[in-house]
């Protein structure tokens, strides 16, 4: 049967008039198609970096499965769980109209699927195109529980720029010769930092610069005159990433399945959750090149992980030599924001007739909201945090707590009280010169809660996500499900509303599911809160979430059938 649930905004923006919406509609249900996968989520043992270990993955490979699908297809993922870890999947990017019960992460949209038990994901994809990925979004499982999700425009429509000779997905991952479920335990339970990771990947690979990685390295062939599409992902949990590729030229087309304007550039940085599309002309004759991928760390004095990931691309007639040393490309310092926010300015949203842009000029929610570090006291300062505190990390200094009971999303369906509370609140509860040096000790301190803020249907939303320096500033990856939004703004220091709104771009801005806010700087966002669900808001380190930067959306049901919510599956995980 047709799926009308696809009578979306982009068919309406393009095609105003009823008729021709649903004729375009009723043609797009016809070509559109069902992908039925099974995902197991086993262990499984690996060689790597000179070591065996097990690992959590989805049906024993690193990276999982790659889903190939079509704007308009209807996904259907059956999830085994396995393994003995609590386990959910969430799709990255996916707007999940009507399902949210698909959305995926743990108490918020669902219970996590327990060891033994299953789930099925059923969704349809509306109105998107281009790279996304799914992941698990359960502790740190994703660590080794993740895929590319490659959604190719509907039958008939094209991409808009020439088809390339070859699309190569590229993710990138965190790699840590431990159980990284173990590594983050043991931060918990003393209060301190997790470990570092010990390797970055490319798809599953660290390549040849790690020990005993000869062979553990990602190849690809190119031929002379080809002009390929990489599908670029950064799946690392806690590290933004610079790429480039030695000798050869990118030119931007898309990020998180949005359409940019072609943007030529040496090198890329995604932070974790983001992704880019990149064409690369390969127009040498001949020779071997590393694709590499190194951290950008924008905590002055935080230790990172400083090791260099690499892929080799290497032109070829026939089989692959490996006689001469691949060319290593110039990657920027590890400290380089400048080249950061350089590449950062220059993305902007396609706004063409087929791709146009919708931000919102006028705003009915104004929101402000602080993200950054913080501690909780310890009984007798006897954690591993500063000062014998324990680290956390808040919105408007709310530190975020998953409820244990039931998600979110039952909770507000069913009208449950006791599972998390209303009123997050619109400003931080204390104003302060945000980005200053030194922040008085009396603000570093924070409070757990399970607070949301409720947007009506159909609210324009604005966030100024504005970083702090509370221990360390840094950059953070700010991502919200459920939703893509346009940044119409950034920069450093406080945000100053009468000064900076003035320079908004409501005419081009790059529209994301995930915003790099600045090291201490700020980042305004726009949206409309057209889909009814509880939609996480967090930082997309890992390491930030489980510490509490993050917070919940609740926008209830609209007023007609395309804006109300599913009835929950029958299958959902009990907690
Ligand atoms: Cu990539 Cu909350 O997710």
């Amino acid at each position: 049967m047709a799926d009308f649930s696809g009578f979306n905004q982009s068919c309406q923006e393009k095609l105003p008039l009823v008729i021709a919406c649903m004729a375009f509609l009723i043609a797009t249900a016809m070509a559109s198609k069902i992908h039925t996968h099974t995902f197991v989520i086993q262990s499984k043992t690996v060689t790597k970096l000179c070591a065996t270990h097990n690992i959590i993955t989805v049906n024993g490979q690193l990276p999982g499965p790659t889903l190939y699908v079509s704007n308009g297809d209807t996904l259907i993922v059956k999830v085994f769980n396995k393994a003995q870890h609590n386990a959910t999947i969430h799709w990255h990017g996916i707007r999940q109209l009507r399902t949210a019960w698909a959305d995926g992460p743990e108490y918020i949209t669902q219970c996590p699927i327990q060891p033994g038990g299953n789930y099925t994901y059923r969704f349809t994809i509306t109105g998107q195109q281009g790279t996304l990925w799914w992941h698990a979004h359960s502790s740190w499982l994703r660590a080794t529980v993740y895929g590319a999700l490659i959604i190719s425009p509907t039958q008939g429509e094209s991409y808009p720029f020439s088809k390339p000779d070859q699309e190569i997905p590229i993710l990138l991952g965190e790699w840590w010769n431990a159980n990284p479920i173990d590594v983050i335990n043991e931060a918990t339970r003393t209060g301190g930092g997790p470990n570092n990771s010990d390797a970055f990947t490319i798809n599953g690979h660290p390549g040849d610069l790690y020990p005993c990685s000869a062979s553990d390295t990602f190849r690809v062939a190119v031929k002379t005159g080809q002009t390929n599409l990489l599908r670029v992902i950064n799946g690392a949990l806690n590290t933004d990433l610079f790429v480039t590729l030695a000798n050869h030229e990118m030119t931007v087309v898309a990020v998180d399945a949005l359409y940019t304007k072609p943007h030529k550039t040496q090198v890329i940085m995604l932070g974790p959750g983001q992704t880019t599309d990149v064409l690369v002309n390969f127009t040498k004759t001949a020779g071997r090149f590393y694709l590499a991928a190194r951290a950008y760390a924008s905590g002055q004095g935080i230790s990172f992980d400083n090791t260099t990931a690499t892929a080799i691309f290497e032109y070829s007639k026939g089989s692959l030599s490996t006689s001469v040393t691949p060319k290593l490309p110039k990657l920027p310092m590890y400290n380089d924001t400048k080249t950061v926010i350089k590449f950062e300015k220059s993305l902007r949203s396609l706004a063409s007739v087929d791709h146009p842009v919708s931000v919102p000029q006028k705003v009915d929610e104004n929101l402000f909201y602080t993200v950054g570090l913080g501690l909780i006291n310890c009984p007798n300062q006897s954690c591993a945090g500063p000062n014998g505190a324990r680290f956390a990390a808040s919105m408007n200094n709310h530190s975020f707590v998953l409820p244990k009971s039931m998600s979110i999303l039952q909770a507000h369906h069913f009208g449950i009280k006791g599972v998390f509370t209303k009123g997050f609140p619109d400003n931080p509860p204390l104003q302060f010169d945000y980005t200053s040096k030194n922040i008085s000790t009396g603000l570093w301190f924070t409070e757990k809660s399970t607070t949301v803020k409720v947007l009506k249907y159909n609210t324009a939303v604005q966030v100024i996500i504005q970083g702090t320096g509370i221990l360390v500033a840094e950059s953070h990856p700010i991502h919200l499900h459920g939703y893509d939004f346009y940044i119409v703004g950034s920069g450093f220091g406080n945000y100053n509303e009468e000064k900076d709104s003035k320079k908004f771009n409501l005419v081009d801005p790059l529209k994301r599911n995930t915003v790099n806010i600045p090291v201490n700087g700020w980042a305004a966002i726009r949206f409309v809160a057209d889909n009814p669900g509880t939609w996480l808001f967090h930082c997309h380190l890992d390491l930030h979430i489980g510490w509490g930067l993050a917070m919940v959306f609740v926008v209830p049901d609209g007023p007609d059938y395309v804006s109300t919510l599913e009835k929950p599956p029958s299958d959902l995980p009990k907690c």
